[in-house]
């Protein structure tokens, strides 16, 4: 691997854990402002330095973000549909070039398998790879899961396998039942995202059960920001991801007053 890859990639995965536990906050590419990221400035200030990454689209980078951050940026650069209409429709809306001026140490974009245009989602992760490569840019595809889609370890890991297979250097994708056989079928590393909010008690138990199953750590979003404790909360994760805390010790130290 040359320096550059290899330096961008240790920005996102600690060295010490060889895991990441990345901040999602891209959801308003899509979906506008979601609830948690209305004032997305106010949600990322106490956030932002803890997370190892963060997940974000360009204007709300270059808007909502303080420039000293000393986390990293993995930059979503597809984009098209907004939720009223047909979500795999969707393109690369941000050049390299542009990724490279906002110091991003990654690029990520979805994949719709299955979906009314799965092919170009693919050609188009195809693509991102030639083009990010070129400047030792890693690629994280994502398994987008539209309504229709399925959410089991067969359908993932197929997604999973594909993004891997097209060059991407990291997975996100969600967790299933058996999600052992999505990490042990897929070479690159997979981080899994959080989904919708659920009790922190089970988030917490969902990510120890996904590292225990072979995930690289965590890109989550609405179970960190839509918590009731979001500095906690991240705290928590941080503790299951990078020092192997179980997540009764991590629920403790969310509970801590
Ligand atoms: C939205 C995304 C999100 O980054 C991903 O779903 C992670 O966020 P959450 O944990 O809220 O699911 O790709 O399209």
């Amino acid at each position: 691997m040359d320096f550059g890859m290899e330096n961008r990639l240790s920005k996102i995965f600690k060295p010490k854990s060889g895991k990441t536990v990345m901040l999602a906050v891209d959801h308003g590419y899509f979906q506008g402002p979601t609830t948690g990221l209305v004032n997305l400035e106010k949600t990322i200030e106490p956030l932002g330095n803890l997370a190892d990454c963060l997940f974000i689209t360009r204007g709300m980078l270059r808007n909502c973000v303080e420039k000293k951050i000393t986390s990293s940026i993995c930059l979503r650069v597809s984009g098209g549909p907004s939720i009223l209409r047909e979500l795999s429709n969707e393109d690369i809306v941000v050049s390299i070039e542009e990724a490279l001026r906002l110091n991003a140490s990654g690029v990520g974009m979805s994949i719709f398998v299955g979906a009314e245009n799965e092919d170009r989602s693919i050609v188009n992760l195809g693509r991102l790879v030639n083009e990010a490569e070129k400047y030792g840019i890693p690629v994280l595809a994502i398994t987008a899961v539209g309504k229709e889609m399925g959410r089991d370890a067969r359908y993932l890991g197929l997604a999973c396998r594909i993004a891997a297979e097209l060059g991407s250097r990291i997975v996100k994708t969600y967790y299933c039942k058996d999600f052992y056989k999505i990490t042990e079928s897929c070479p690159v590393p997979v981080v899994m995202a959080g989904g919708k909010k659920i009790p922190e008690k089970d988030a917490l138990k969902m990510t120890e059960n996904a590292i225990k199953e072979g995930a690289s750590g965590v890109d989550m979003g609405r179970n960190i920001f839509q918590s009731t404790n979001p500095v906690k909360m991240i705290k928590a994760i941080k503790a299951i991801v990078h020092e192997g805390a179980d997540s009764k010790e991590a629920y403790k130290l969310y509970s801590k007053k």
